[in-house]
């Protein structure tokens, strides 16, 4: 059976983009004030998890994946996210030092684009947002060899019954050294809002030598 008719739609799935546009006039002066604003106007119509980005690494290899992370810290140093040190995409990280995400804003015929090195988010900045997840976040971090293989579901629950058992009775769980932040430091901010006739509007902040510049980009 061929691609096609398994799922005969998909040539024919088409959105005419016409919700909003993007000109330099309307840019926020900086690309966190901007991104800053996207987030708020994407809370604010209700989508879901409007702070999901879909964080795209490689390995040594140049060998690239991709998958979903929250953004959990915004401002003019960079998108902080929070995941385990030892899992592939931190493997990928310590092994370029770059990253790229995307904000896929569907509903609203937007997304938002960074790229740029990446740092470490500095321990004390990781215990402040580990001390704000709730008991079950944190002893899924500690339970959890992420990106790691592991036998069954029920071997998983063992190794959470596991850590629900060492810290019975600690009230305060400290984060776990093999989990923090990373924080992407842009070099590049672009934002996309569809237009009708793919000819979407798309404004980037470029970092060079340390000045930005606003450029339009062909869509
Ligand atoms: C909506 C959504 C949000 C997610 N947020 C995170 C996150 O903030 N941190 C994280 O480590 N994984 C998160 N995940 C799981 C990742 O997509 C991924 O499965 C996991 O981090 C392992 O990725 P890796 O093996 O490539 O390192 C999220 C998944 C979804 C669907």
């Amino acid at each position: 059976m061929s691609e096609s008719e398994i799922a005969p739609e998909l040539g024919t799935m088409r959105v005419a983009y016409e919700l909003g546009s993007l000109d330099e006039s309307g840019l926020a002066a900086t690309w966190h004030e901007q991104l800053a604003r996207w987030l708020d106007e994407a809370t604010r119509a209700g989508l879901p998890e409007p702070n999901a980005m879909v964080l795209a690494t490689a390995d040594g290899h140049g060998r690239p994946s991709s998958r979903t992370v929250l953004c959990k810290g915004l401002d003019e140093r960079g998108v902080v996210f929070y995941t385990n040190y030892a899992s592939a995409k931190s493997r990928d990280l310590l092994a370029t030092g770059l990253a790229s995400a995307t904000f896929p804003w569907f509903p609203m015929q937007r997304q938002a684009h960074v790229r740029g090195p990446v740092t470490k988010a500095d321990p004390a900045e990781t215990a402040a947002y580990w001390a704000t997840r709730p008991r079950g976040s944190q002893l899924g971090a500690w339970a959890s060899p992420q990106s790691e293989t592991v036998g069954s579901r029920s071997a998983l629950e063992a190794m959470l019954a596991d850590v629900e058992q060492r810290f019975a009775g600690v009230e305060q769980i400290p984060p776990p050294p093999h989990w923090g932040g990373w924080r992407i430091e842009p070099q590049v901010v672009e934002f996309w809002q569809g237009r009708l006739n793919r000819m979407h509007d798309r404004l980037a902040y470029i970092r060079d030598y340390g000045d930005w510049h606003i450029r339009r980009l062909a869509p």
